[in-house]
């Protein structure tokens, strides 16, 4: 079925009541995938990971517990999806092991070499470019950092279908890839790549330089 353009705005930027409703839906259908991208980082009990377009913040409690001695941070542009990521684990945040800032992938408020690992689920669709958003993320990753990303492309003919294309943009799965190694990091073939029916997921090493 064809997403109404007005869903897909939200998915992309929630606001109000109806931004809350799409969050709710959107922590249910996205899980797995998020279990997967976390899966994939391997997390260290002090490890401080960062989910890049975190929104409702399901995925922080998980990291938060695979790294009882570290830190998960959460970043969305949308006041409302930081402001429930904030609800959704607030005594985590109250005990600092989990943190949410308002932010867009390009222009991260963090120093270099702050994190661990990141993963980012279902979010590059919105960026304008995907150079200047992976650079932020190479920046603020620490070298040999891991980075899981889970995403569809042109190859999910069936979301290319699904999703409007004012709001959605599908990469090919080579451009996301090239972008990548572009931006500093080594993206080892086969092993680190899994393309599912639903998405794909691919876990990028920050390289050393
Ligand atoms: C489809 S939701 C996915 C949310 C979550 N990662 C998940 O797996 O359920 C996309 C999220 O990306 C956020 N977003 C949109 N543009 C962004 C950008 N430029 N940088 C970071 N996040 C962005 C949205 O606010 C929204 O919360």
């Amino acid at each position: 079925m064809r997403r109404p353009r007005f869903i897909a705005k939200q998915a992309r930027h929630a606001k109000g009541p109806l931004g809350r409703l799409i969050a709710f839906i959107m922590a249910r259908e996205t899980w797995a995938e998020n279990l997967r991208a976390i899966d994939a980082l391997e997390i260290r009990p002090t490890d401080h990971i960062l989910d890049i377009g975190c929104g409702h913040g399901r995925a922080l409690g998980a990291l938060a517990a695979r790294a009882p001695r570290g830190c998960a941070v959460g970043a969305d542009p949308s006041d409302l999806m930081a402001h429930i990521a904030v609800e959704r684990n607030r005594a985590l945040v109250k005990s600092g092991r989990a943190k949410v800032v308002v932010a867009t992938a390009s222009d991260l408020p963090f120093a270099d070499a702050t994190f661990d690992g990141a993963v980012c689920v279902h979010v590059l669709y919105f960026w304008k470019d995907l150079q200047s958003s992976f650079r932020e993320m190479a920046r603020v990753l620490k070298p040999g950092a891991k980075f899981a990303l889970v995403f569809r492309s042109t190859q999910h003919a069936a979301a290319v279908r699904s999703f409007p294309s004012e709001v959605y943009r599908f990469p090919e799965f080579r451009e996301v890839e090239a972008a990548l190694a572009d931006a500093g990091f080594f993206v080892a073939p086969a092993e680190n790549e899994e393309h599912g029916a639903n998405a794909h997921l691919l876990v990028a090493t920050r390289r050393h330089e």
